[in-house]
C-alpha cells in the first residue's frame, strides 16, 4: 500500500471513530489515541525518513492536512455531544415548580419566647407591667442595693461571670433578674406592681438541667400594706391561670438577703400531679424558685420608706418551666437550634 493510501486509511479510521463517539467521555478518552505519537497518524510521521526526498514534501503535506481534518471532526463532535449533555442534565434536573405551596414555610417564635409571652400575659391579666433591664450590670444592682454587700457570705450563692470593664470586679453578666427590682424601685415611686422577664449567667458547665446562659423571670409588688399573705395569694392564683386548677402552689421556709422572710416556691409536680414521679424525686412537688417579703434594706437602698410601705418579690427560672410544661428531658436540646426539635413547639 502507498503512503498516501496508509495516510488515507489512518484518516478514515480516525474520522469514523470520532463520529462514533457515544458521549462526551468517550470522545475525551480516545484523543490521546488519535493525536498522540502512538496514534496511527504520529506512527507514519516518523516514517517520513525512509520516504523518497522527493516525494516528502508532499506526503508531509497530505499527513498535516489528515491531521488537521481529524482534529476539526473531533473539535466539532466535542462541542455537539457537550451540549448534548447538558441539556440531558437540565432535562433531569429540571424543577416542577407549578407544585411549590402558596404559603412559604414561616418561621415561629422560640419556645422560650413563647413561654415568656405567655408568662407575661398571665401577670398583666393580674394587673402587672413588664419591665426590663441590662445584661451586663454593675456591682451595686446585682448584689449591693439586693442587701448582698461584698463581704456577705450569700454571694457565693451566685457564681459571677465577671467583664473587663470598669474597676476592679464591677462589671459583670447579672446572675439573676433581682437587680431589675432596684431599676424599677429606683425610677418608680409605690405602688408597682411588675414583673421582669430576661436572661442570666453563671459560671456552669451545661448540662441536662444547667446551662451558663438561661432566663427567669422576676416579679415585684411595692404598695402600702403588703404582706406574706398577698404573695402566698398571688402565687397560687398565678399557679392556676397558668398551669390549670390541678396544680396548686405551696411555700418553704428558705434564705435570701433581698427578702425576710424567705421562701422557695414549689408547684405540684405536672408529670404525676402529685402522685410521685421520677421527675419530682417522688415527693409529688418541683421547686420553681424564690420569694419572700422585700427588705426593709432594699427598700432604704433605693429611698423607698420601709415604714410606709412593703413589698413582695419572687423569681423563678423559664427554662425550667417550658421543659416540664412540654416533657422536655435535656434543657440544651432548647438552645442547639436543631429546627426539627423546635417546630415541634
Ligand atoms: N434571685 C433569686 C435567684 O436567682 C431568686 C429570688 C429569690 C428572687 C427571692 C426574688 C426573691 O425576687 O424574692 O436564685
Amino acid at each position: 500500500m502507498s503512503v498516501h493510501d496508509q495516510i488515507e486509511d489512518a484518516r478514515a479510521q480516525a474520522l469514523s471513530r470520532v463520529e462514533n463517539a457515544p458521549d462526551l467521555d468517550a470522545l475525551v478518552a480516545i484523543e490521546p489515541s488519535l493525536f498522540g505519537k502512538k496514534s496511527t497518524l504520529g506512527g507514519l510521521k516518523r516514517l517520513m525518513g525512509q520516504v523518497d526526498a522527493s516525494e516528502r514534501a508532499a506526503i508531509g503535506k497530505a499527513l498535516n492536512a489528515a491531521q488537521q481534518a481529524v482534529r476539526e471532526a473531533f473539535d466539532s463532535v466535542r462541542v455537539t455531544l457537550a451540549a448534548e449533555m447538558r441539556r440531558e442534565q437540565l432535562e433531569t434536573e429540571r424543577m416542577d415548580l407549578t407544585e411549590v405551596p402558596c404559603a412559604p414555610n414561616l418561621g415561629h417564635l422560640h419556645l422560650i419566647s413563647q413561654t415568656t409571652q405567655r408568662l407575661e400575659d398571665v401577670f398583666v391579666g393580674m394587673g402587672f407591667t413588664v419591665s426590663e433591664g441590662p445584661e451586663a450590670e454593675t456591682d451595686w444592682y446585682n448584689f449591693t442595693a439586693l442587701n448582698l454587700p461584698s463581704w456577705h457570705p450569700a454571694r457565693s450563692m451566685w457564681d459571677t461571670l465577671y467583664l473587663d470593664l470598669g474597676s476592679g470586679e464591677d462589671v459583670l453578666l447579672r446572675t439573676h433578674t433581682s437587680p431589675v427590682q432596684v431599676r424599677v424601685m429606683e425610677q418608680q415611686r409605690p405602688p408597682i406592681y411588675t414583673v421582669c422577664p430576661g436572661r442570666v449567667f453563671r459560671r456552669d458547665t451545661a448540662d441536662a438541667s444547667h446551662l451558663p446562659a438561661f432566663h427567669q423571670i422576676e416579679g415585684l409588688v411595692v404598695d402600702e400594706g403588703i404582706t406574706f399573705g398577698d404573695l402566698a395569694g398571688t402565687l397560687d392564683e398565678f399557679t392556676a391561670a397558668y398551669f390549670g386548677e390541678s396544680i396548686k402552689s405551696r411555700l418553704r421556709p428558705s434564705f435570701f438577703p433581698f427578702t425576710e422572710p424567705s421562701a422557695e416556691f414549689d408547684i405540684t409536680c405536672t408529670i404525676c400531679e402529685g402522685a410521685g414521679c421520677q421527675t419530682c424525686a417522688r415527693t409529688g412537688w418541683i421547686e420553681l424558685g424564690g420569694c419572700g417579703v422585700v427588705h426593709p434594706n432594699v427598700l432604704s437602698n433605693v429611698g423607698i420608706d420601709p415604714e410606709c410601705y412593703s413589698g413582695f418579690a419572687f423569681g423563678f427560672g423559664i427554662d425550667r418551666l417550658a421543659l416540664m410544661r412540654h416533657g422536655i428531658s435535656d434543657l440544651r436540646d432548647m438552645f442547639t437550634n436543631d429546627v426539627r426539635f423546635l417546630t415541634q413547639f
